[in-house]
């Protein structure tokens, strides 16, 4: 099989249900009639609608290529086409993340969250789907480096002799709306000082490096950043290939077992523990969260979408998530402080101009 496929996932919220917890059935319903007719009129290969938290998550296989307008305004379409359920629903922040009133060709830079590669299938292809609420794409750079750069995290970088050339990171600056690629493992240190600010350097795609084959992307649209003020967490997506070159399974879902402390929780403004949870509990509800990632796992089949597997459903995660709530617990004492709450810059939600304005007569100089 030589013929190109390619994986979109496109993400939007359109309204939750309640509050920014969850999703009403009754949005993934309509997606998914209105996925039909496109996947029998051979638009698309296949696709998978599910849900992480308030965001609707759009799976879908076709032959048309990356960034491609048709695909994007079938995806766009069903987002308004739900908008429409949620307001009849009244359900919460209906439309949200479309931030523009028309389609102009792509989704990025108009709200949802979208990652997609093209690739020539192999005899087997199993490929992950990671999808998160309540925090943003630099959540991200921490599992992609323990996959892709860590060899405690992946033997196979050690002892696969397929993988032992390393992978290529594509860092992308999102201040100044520029990229760098990095050659792992030589440039493993100059890769760290700039992706460990998470809110700055985000990790946009890997290579690997002896051929050059995609290995796995993510969404790096920052909507707060797009819309010039706060309308909706930029729930990020990433899909990552596995086995056979790149790292195995267990391998990709390996660093998901340390919750890392993510940004996104409650109002955007406070850092929490990354949970990783089973389809049936990617509901943020405490505090708005904690943050929670979702992994589903396919098999392409000629671009089939064979799956997904809940893969986070499993009871190696436990103790994964009993340190989430261990450090969800810590980080929640500290309330409105620092590290909890993001520095001022950062927060999604401040009134600290309007403090800053009531009190600037009051500020003394200090000699
Ligand atoms: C939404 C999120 C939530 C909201 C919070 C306040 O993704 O992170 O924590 O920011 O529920 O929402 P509003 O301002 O809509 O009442
Ligand atoms: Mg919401
Ligand atoms: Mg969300």
């Amino acid at each position: 099989m030589d013929e190109k496929i390619t994986i979109s996932a496109i993400k939007a919220d359109v309204g939750g249900y309640v509050g920014h917890s969850s999703m009403h059935p009754a949005l993934m319903d309509k997606a998914k009639e209105l996925l039909e007719s496109p996947k029998n009129q051979g638009t698309l290969i296949d696709f998978c609608v599910t849900h992480c938290g308030d965001d609707l998550e759009l799976i879908m296989t076709h032959r048309k290529g990356t960034e491609n307008g048709e695909i994007h305004k079938l995806a766009w379409d069903i987002f308004v086409e739900c908008t429409e359920v949620a307001k009849e629903l009244k359900l919460y922040g209906a439309g949200q993340d479309l931030l523009s009133d028309a389609f102009s060709g792509n989704v990025k830079g108009m709200g949802p969250g979208c990652a997609e590669m093209e690739i020539l299938e192999r005899r087997s292809e199993p490929i992950i789907i990671f999808m998160a609420d309540k925090t943003s794409p630099g959540a991200w750079n921490y599992p992609l480096f323990k996959m892709f750069a860590d060899p405690f995290n992946t033997a196979g970088l050690v002892i696969d002799p397929s993988m032992h050339d390393g992978f290529i990171f594509e860092v992308l600056d999102i201040f100044e709306n520029r990229e760098i690629t990095f050659n792992c493992p030589e440039e493993l240190y100059d890769l760290l000082i700039l992706i460990g600010a998470t809110e700055h350097y985000i990790i946009k795609s890997i290579h690997r490096k002896s051929d050059n084959e995609i290995a796995a992307t993510s969404s790096t649209q920052k909507l707060n950043l797009l819309a010039g003020k706060y309308v909706g967490k930029d729930d990020p997506v990433m899909m990552v290939r596995c086995q056979s070159g790149f790292p195995a399974l267990g391998e990709v879902i390996e660093p998901f077992s340390f919750p890392h402390l993510v940004s996104g929780w409650m109002r955007g403004s406070h850092h929490g523990p990354f949970m990783p949870v089973s389809f049936e509990d990617a509901h943020p509800s405490r505090f708005d969260g904690p943050p929670r990632v979702i992994a589903a796992g396919f098999q392409l089949s000629n671009g089939r979408l064979i799956g997904p597997q809940d893969l986070f459903c499993d009871p190696s995660f436990n103790n994964a998530r009993q340190m989430a709530l261990d450090a969800a617990d810590y980080m929640r004492r500290h309330g409105p402080f620092e590290p909890h709450r993001l520095p001022l810059d950062e927060m999604e939600y401040t009134t600290l101009p309007a403090v800053m304005k009531k009190l600037k007569d009051r500020f003394k100089k200090i000699n």
